[in-house]
């Protein structure tokens, strides 16, 4: 039997992620949006199984607005909420996604209480752990995406810089999904040559402002709305990992429990994506500089949880 994966949201991120799944032959996919917009998710439904003949897949691809159909996912991708207009904040978004976020938990909740839940709406670490607590699923079961995707900008910015290959480029970005994420130029790499051999202090410094800033670039450039392409394959990367016990390192929101001093909130930080779902926190030994920048990213996570008020 097929896996089934639930995406819960079809707009820009929604419609992407559904046409990765669909051409990585993840499962038999459900798109799932508010009644108003049960149509458009049909009819993008539709359109991905009149595509399969080029793209030569094999899945059922249905769209909805009832919870009812997305019983029995193996996964479940949360894009819902709205994105940034150009000019405000992730944290902007914080009252109508929440109300949106109660409402997804409650359904997955009811409808899909053993899949792996991969959440992308922002604010990113505060709607992750608003799910946790709605839901009340184990701390393996959800998983934030962020990190996978501050990471693959990060990795794409050095390869542009150092004109290389982005495949050799290899790195990673820890804290809260905002500009005071961690790149950690120290331990990146371009083929096994640390960055800190190829490039500047300034050059690396650019870099890493730009990857802090690289949302709010697009959301500039677009005006209205956020990016949707790179977040989405983001997102299916963390789902694959699951779905075929890749046993990937990503760098996620997970929730931590004393792992690099945070407790009890989720943090982007690297960690195992088995079939087991977050399977294991990995801990880097951080500079005293490192840790600092990690200490003030958290704190401003914090902020953010605790207007939640969950
Ligand atoms: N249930 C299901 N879907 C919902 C609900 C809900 N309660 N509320 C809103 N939606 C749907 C919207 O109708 C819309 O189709 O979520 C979809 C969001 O799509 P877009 O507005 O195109 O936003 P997108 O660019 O996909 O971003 C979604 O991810 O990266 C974040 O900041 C971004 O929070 C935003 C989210």
């Amino acid at each position: 039997m097929r896996k089934k994966i639930a995406l819960i949201g079809g707009g820009q991120i929604g419609q992407i992620l559904a046409m990765l799944a669909a051409q990585k032959e993840l499962g038999d996919i459900v798109i799932l949006d508010i009644p108003e917009l049960e149509n458009p998710a049909k009819g993008k439904a539709l359109d991905l199984m009149e595509m399969a003949p080029h793209g030569n897949y094999d899945a059922a691809i249905t769209g909805t607005s009832d919870y009812k159909d997305i019983a029995g996912a193996d996964v479940v991708i949360i894009t819902a909420g709205r994105p940034r207009q150009a000019g405000m904040t992730r944290e902007d978004l914080l009252a109508v996604n929440l109300d949106i976020i109660t409402k997804v938990a409650a359904g997955v909740k009811q409808h899909a209480p053993k899949a792996l839940c991969i959440i992308v709406t922002n604010p990113l670490d505060a709607m992750v752990y608003a799910f946790y607590k709605l839901t009340g699923f184990p701390k393996n079961q959800v998983i934030g995406m962020a990190g996978t995707l501050d990471t693959a900008r990060w990795r794409a910015f050095v390869a542009m810089e150092l004109g290389v290959s982005v495949s050799d480029v290899a790195g990673t970005v820890l804290g809260g999904h905002g500009p005071d994420m961690v790149p950690l130029p120290r331990l990146t790499t371009v083929g096994g040559v640390p960055l800190t051999d190829l490039a500047t202090k300034e050059q690396i410094d650019k870099l890493a402002t730009r990857t802090r800033e690289a949302g709010t670039e697009i959301v500039k450039l677009f005006g209205k709305g956020s990016a949707f392409f790179s977040p989405a394959w983001s997102a299916i990367v963390i789902a694959e990992s699951y779905l075929k016990d890749k046993r990937r390192i990503l760098p996620c929101a997970a929730l931590c429990e004393g792992e690099y001093g945070v407790k009890g909130l989720f943090i982007g930080v690297p960690v195992m994506v088995s079939a087991k779902g977050m399977e294991k926190i990995y801990e880097i030994k951080l500079t005293d500089e490192e840790k600092a920048m990690l200490q003030k990213t958290v704190g401003v996570v914090q902020k953010t949880v605790e207007e939640t008020k969950l």
